[in-house]
């Protein structure tokens, strides 16, 4: 331990079955805010910087063990085969580090309010008081389920008794375990060694250090947490929405205080690991996940859904769905858009009414404003790509690129089969299916010439609304020719003139 760590190591007690959520997923990896529970925990007690952290896995370790290494790859995990108690699991992770001395932060990893600014303060507290074992505490309205702490006439704490064995005047105590300790590793080891499984569940409860601590005489502690809202635990799906909920509010009441417009905080969530500057807006049914921020003077909402995306200053992002996207400065996105992975657009770009795009660089002051799916594509600036365009990046075996110029004007509804350049300043003609590249400047027409039969409505829909409507527009003539048209659907006449006079 170097002079500045105030802590060892953190331990992290991870191996609990959590049947209470009733969910396949072990319960420290269910997600809140952007993180696992368990993250949560790990990153509120990576400002203390301790040299060693250990993360005691057993129920669903593969996946446990997965996750941390994803997400904290520094923490080791100790595996605790059977779940004998949240002492015997402290036991465990003891034993893996035989020769570490010094204070120990020990932590549920159920506990995912916890803030770096509690832990410091517990962990000051303890080196303060010249305490072997200082449990963190908190005054809760209702203390259901949780372990009570039992002081003495004097205030000092004697024990920390579990629910299922209290007695009814413990019971009444609502200053409650947090599950959250700081003990010596020398004492913490000797102490857990000790402890018997003569309970109501059978286990090595890591509350019954401290009893016995009290009765030798050592010095302890028990410090309540400033805001008892930090240390809550999630223990079932209802507690881990209230818990999501409580984070949320947090990320969203310091988002608001920085200068950040939050229209309906009720409709809004954005994970911890997302930042949005001051003087940008949200507007109702906002979800920014991952690293998504969003600059100044952005509008992004309502209902839009973004994960690690940037937005840049001044952009607007209106009911779309977006992902590993970046919007530039002033660009414009929605509404209905669909930005996929390595979508970037410059600034001032605009991207419409449902379009999607994916692995797709649009432009400074570029847009697609309707209808379009732009996939595997760089577009130039100043570039308009007309309703409807496809770029036809794949052709059932390979993705292939196109390369659009500045100031292109692609016609609607063209198709752009790739791999396929269309050159600084050309034109495709509406309809095109273009399969070779146009150069700078050039028009690629590529579709059928049109040819009109003249008369055909009369001859082949007489009686018709459409008929009708002909005939009115094009005078006597056409009614003459249409009274001396045989009254019945007769057999298609062949075209006239055919399509061959045309090409
Ligand atoms: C625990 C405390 C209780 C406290 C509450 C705060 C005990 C005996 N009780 O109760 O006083 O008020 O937390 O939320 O500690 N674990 C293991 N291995 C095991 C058993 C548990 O790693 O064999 C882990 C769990 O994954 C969990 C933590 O220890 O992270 C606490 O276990 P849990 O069953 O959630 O204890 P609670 O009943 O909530
Ligand atoms: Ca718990």
């Amino acid at each position: 331990m170097s002079p500045q760590q105030a802590v060892a190591a953190v331990v992290v007690l991870a191996a609990g079955q959590g049947t209470r959520m009733r969910s396949a997923t072990p319960k420290v990896l269910h997600e809140l805010g952007g993180r696992s529970m368990l993250g949560h925990v790990l990153a509120a007690a990576a400002p203390l910087e301790a040299g060693t952290t250990l993360v005691v896995v057993g129920s669903g370790r593969e996946a446990v063990e997965a996750h941390l290494a994803a997400v904290a790859p520094g923490a080791r995990p100790v595996l605790q085969e059977e779940q004998r108690g949240s002492g015997h699991a402290a036991g465990v992770a003891l034993d893996a580090v035989p020769d570490l001395e010094g204070p120990v932060l020990v932590v549920n990893g159920d506990a995912p309010l916890l803030t770096p600014a509690t832990l410091q303060a517990l962990v000051a507290a303890h080196s303060a008081a010249g305490s072997v074992f200082t449990v963190l505490t908190a005054e809760v309205d209702d203390p259901t389920g949780l372990g009570r702490i039992v002081r003495g006439a004097d205030g000092a704490p004697r024990a920390i008794v579990e629910e299922k064995d209290a007695t009814d005047e413990q019971r009444a105590i609502r200053e409650v375990n947090a599950g959250v300790y700081v003990a010596n590793a020398g004492t913490l080891r000797r102490v857990l060694a000790g402890l018997s499984t003569d309970n109501a569940q059978g286990e090595q409860y890591l509350t019954d250090a401290l009893a016995p601590l009290v009765e030798g005489g050592a010095p302890v502690a028990a410090v309540r947490a400033e805001d008892p809202v930090d240390v809550l635990g999630c223990n079932d799906q209802r507690e881990l929405a209230a818990r999501r909920r409580t984070l949320n509010d947090r990320v969203l009441d310091a988002l608001m205080v920085a200068g950040v417009t939050v229209v309906d905080p009720a409709t809004t969530w954005v994970d911890v690991t997302a930042a949005v500057l001051p003087g940008a807006r949200l507007l109702p049914g906002v979800q920014l996940h991952g690293t998504t921020t969003v600059a100044a003077g952005a509008v992004v909402g309502p209902d839009t859904t973004m994960t690690d995306c940037t937005v840049g200053e001044g952009a607007t992002v209106l009911r779309s769905h977006a992902t590993q996207s970046e919007v530039g400065p002033r660009a414009v996105v929605g509404p209905f858009s669909y930005l996929r992975p390595g979508t970037r657009l410059a600034a001032e770009a605009k991207v419409g009414a449902f379009v999607e795009t994916k692995n797709a660089v649009v432009g400074e002051g570029s847009k697609v404003p309707h209808l379009s799916y732009v996939g595997d594509a760089t577009i130039g600036r100043g570039a308009n790509i007309g309703a409807a365009t496809v770029f036809v990046n794949y052709d059932g075996v390979t993705k292939s690129h196109t390369t659009i110029g500045d100031h292109v004007r692609v016609g609607s509804d063209t198709m752009l089969v790739a791999p396929v350049t269309v050159g600084d300043g050309a034109y495709t003609a509406a309809g095109s299916v273009i399969t070779q590249d146009v150069p700078p400047g050039a028009m690629g027409v590529a579709r059928a010439r049109q040819r009109n039969v003249a008369g055909w409505v009369a001859r082949r829909r007489p009686g018709t609304a459409a008929a009708q409507a002909a005939a009115a527009a094009t005078g006597a003539a056409a009614e003459g020719t249409a009274g001396s048209r045989p009254a019945s659907d007769g057999p298609d006449r062949p075209a006239e003139p055919g399509p061959h006079h045309e090409q």
